[in-house]
């Protein structure tokens, strides 16, 4: 199977986007509350319609940049936020992206990868991440029996995937997701090693 560009344009334009949850996820929207400087640069790489861009960007966060390999669902948040500048909302492909930033906000992007793409998925956000810039958010911790999108992963194997490109600052059960995936998440803070 090929999760590329056609395959989710085509989940999009058949309405079979069970992991869109419709509005800004709580654990994402309490993490990123706490942060001081609101001027950061924040990228959402498969960010699909993108609900915690526009709650971040209703909320004084200005440089945020998304990133999507679907038009459909970029084209729904155009519409949704047609006040959002167009540079930052980007149709391409993530490990085509060049920029760097502050953090990058995972949900559900990790899980839509085929399994075999995620060591370049580690080292990818790596390079995209500014010296002690973060990756941080949400990694689903139910096994991976090779069948999805989703597909799952347990802390054990995240730990050992992402410590050669990050400090691990959190790795923990999702106290707050949202009631469908309660029990299986964890919530993560990783900050960038220099490579
Ligand atoms: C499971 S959906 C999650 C969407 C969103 N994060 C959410 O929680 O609603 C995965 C998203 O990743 C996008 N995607 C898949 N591969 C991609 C790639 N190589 N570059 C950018 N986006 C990609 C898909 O188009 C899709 O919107």
């Amino acid at each position: 199977m090929e999760l590329d560009a056609a395959y989710w344009e085509n989940r999009y334009k058949n309405d079979q986007t069970g992991w869109d949850i419709g509005y800004p996820s709580d654990p994402i929207i309490s993490y990123v509350s706490q942060l001081e400087d609101r001027s950061i640069d924040i990228l959402i790489p498969g960010a699909g319609n993108a609900w915690e861009a526009s709650w971040l960007y209703e909320n004084g966060y200005k440089n945020i940049t998304v990133i999507d390999i679907a038009a459909t669902p970029l084209e729904n948040f155009k519409e949704r936020m047609p006040d959002f500048p167009e540079h930052q909302l980007l149709h391409a492909d993530l490990f085509e992206h060049g920029k760097r930033y502050d953090l990058i906000l995972e949900q559900t992007f990790f899980c839509a990868l085929l399994p075999e793409r995620r060591r370049e998925y580690a080292a990818k956000m790596q390079q995209l991440l500014k010296p002690e810039g973060k990756l941080a958010g949400l990694l689903f911790d139910f096994p991976n029996t090779g069948s999805g999108p989703p597909f799952g992963g347990s802390k054990a194997e995240y730990e050992q995937l992402f410590k050669p490109f990050f400090k691990i600052q959190k790795l923990e059960p999702c106290y707050n997701s949202i009631k469908p995936r309660r029990g299986k998440e964890l919530f993560f803070i990783f900050e960038k090693k220099q490579p």
